[in-house]
């Protein structure tokens, strides 16, 4: 198995869908061929982009981090998409958290996945237009749009009795802000033993990076694909000693 070895961070296994820089360049350039622009400037600002089988439009606002598509959540979707046999979304439930536009709800939801997308309250108008308009009539399972700011009220809103996540995914929620230990305690909330997490890391600056690290704390971490030239690293995580299955019959 190979290995990234990073000055921050523990040695993370690297499983390796993208390993070498031809393969960083050419899928990075097949990522990136799925979005397109629309063909006339109109009055409002919306990007396209090919997944999953349809053309899904997203509709952007230029004021706030969560209101254009970051190229983390393309890598997501990438993978979504291109791995569905292994990662099969049919019936699961998923919790998006930062969602912002929603591009990685809706991939998920056109996969067959049961999504609960959040984000901050001012963000919800535009991600339930989003996902509203790309998901109906469209999934097997409607989307819901949910307020999740990190590390409020998570008990009341999602009470760990109730509610199970076969996956927590997030884009690009690491950077420049002051919630990451309330981002911690988001993933540790709602990530029971068997949950899986994909989370598609954007690495900025130092001092954000070691959230990593931290993150490492509790889940173990493994690089599923890595895009050097994108600076991304996307990462499946699984709470740490988490029980094992027990085999039912002890085999000599
Ligand atoms: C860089 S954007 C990424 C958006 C989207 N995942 C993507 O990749 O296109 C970061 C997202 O995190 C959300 N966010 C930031 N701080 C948050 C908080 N305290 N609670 C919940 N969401 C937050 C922002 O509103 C935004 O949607």
């Amino acid at each position: 198995m190979a290995f990234r070895i990073s000055s921050q961070l523990e040695r993370i296994p690297l499983t390796g869908l993208c390993g070498g820089e031809k393969e960083d360049e050419e899928i990075v350039a097949e990522i990136m061929r799925r979005r397109f622009f629309p063909a006339l400037i109109t009055h409002k600002a919306w990007e396209g982009f090919h997944f999953a089988g349809h053309e899904i439009r997203i509709t952007e606002a230029t004021d706030c981090y969560g209101a254009v598509v970051w190229p983390s959540a393309l890598v997501l979707c990438y993978f979504l998409e291109t791995n569905s046999k292994q990662y099969n979304l049919v019936d699961k439930n998923v919790i998006e958290i930062g969602a912002g536009t929603g591009l990685v709800s809706i991939v998920a939801s056109l996969l067959g996945a049961l999504v609960t997308a959040t984000d901050l309250p001012e963000l919800l108008g535009n991600l339930q237009h989003n996902v509203l308009q790309n998901t109906k009539l469209k999934c097997k399972n409607q989307p819901h749009v949910k307020e999740l700011s990190w590390g409020i009220d998570l008990e009341k809103k999602f009470p760990r009795s109730s509610c199970h996540f076969d996956y927590i995914m997030a884009a690009d929620v690491v950077y420049h802000h002051p919630f990451l230990d309330e981002l911690l305690l988001t993933f540790d909330h709602l990530c029971k033993n068997d949950t899986v997490i994909l989370w598609a890391m954007r690495f900025r600056l130092d001092k954000e990076n070691q959230f990593v690290g931290r993150f490492q704390t509790l889940f173990d971490l493994e690089v599923i694909s890595n895009f050097p030239s994108l600076n991304i690293t996307l990462y499946k995580a699984m709470r740490k000693g988490r029980m094992k299955a027990r085999p039912s019959k002890l085999t000599v």
